[in-house]
């Protein structure tokens, strides 16, 4: 597959680098021009195009031929930077292109999530000190996904929980709403998460859905989870009763 990484240069993005390359994918990757020095280790085996991920001539330029797009949607700034990143990939992409678009729990599709208090609290007071701060803006990373979740694209937004670095453990689990216990744990390898944002491009099972995640080695996700082997596709992770 010839596949189109926005928002390449951070860590997940790096990660999923390596785990399309290493699936064989042909990749293009888009990152800020400041931020392409961060791509030296895959110099030759990718195509950077330097730009803003809401930059519609570079999105344009980049997802053109591509028959998937990766997405992280970074809620930095105040100037819409993930919506702007979403409706360019919305816009711009091939018709019929498998898009997976990453985010947190905080999100919710159907209102049906059910959120600890700590997870509450953590939102209202990281988005509020980032508007403060105009650092951070949340409830445009919720108005992104407003937007995919209202397209007749071939999405997918993957919901991350707490990530942590360290060596991955597999595909994670999922399950269609926070709150279910198996998702307790609350922690994924950000690796992981990577992996399963590549695995959602082929899995159609994802289509139309907003997994959120959680480590497959997790406590909560060993005692109520059957998690799927990794030749599988990501969607055979979705265990009954989610
Ligand atoms: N961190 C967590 O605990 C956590 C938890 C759940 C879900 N998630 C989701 O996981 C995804 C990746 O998050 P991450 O925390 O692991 O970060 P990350 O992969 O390091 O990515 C951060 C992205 O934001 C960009 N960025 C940083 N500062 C920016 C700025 N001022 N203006 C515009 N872009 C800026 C980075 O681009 P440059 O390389 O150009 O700086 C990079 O593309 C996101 O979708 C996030 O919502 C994260």
């Amino acid at each position: 597959m010839k596949i189109c990484i926005v928002g390449a240069s951070g860590k997940l993005g790096r990660y999923m680098i390596q785990h399309a390359l290493d699936r064989g994918h042909e990749v293009v990757a888009v990152c800020r021009p400041q931020s392409v020095g961060k791509l030296a280790a895959f110099d030759g085996r990718i195509t950077v195009v330097p730009g803003r991920t809401d930059d519609r001539d570079a999105i344009g330029r980049a997802v053109a031929g591509c028959d998937g797009v990766l997405t992280v949607l970074a809620p930095w700034g105040m100037q819409r930077y993930a919506s702007g990143t979403a409706q360019a990939v919305l816009d711009l992409a091939a018709p019929g292109a498998r898009l997976v678009f990453s985010c947190g729990w905080h999100i919710t599709r159907d209102g049906r999530d059910v959120y600890s208090r700590k997870l509450r609290w953590f939102v209202k007071i990281f988005g509020w000190v980032g508007r403060v701060l105009r650092v951070v803006d949340l409830d445009d990373q919720v108005a992104a996904c407003d937007r995919i979740f209202a397209s007749d694209a071939r999405w997918t937004v993957v919901r991350g929980s707490d990530l942590e670095e360290g060596p991955g453990e597999g595909l994670p689990v999922w399950r269609r709403h926070v709150g279910d216990p198996a998702l307790a744990s609350n922690l994924t390898r950000r690796v992981d998460f990577a992996l399963f944002m590549v695995a959602a491009l082929t899995d159609d099972t994802l289509v139309h859905e907003a997994p959120a995640i959680v480590g497959r080695d997790s406590a909560s996700a060993r005692r109520h989870a059957a998690a799927p082997a990794l030749t599988t596709g990501a969607g055979a992770a979705q265990n009954a009763g989610a």
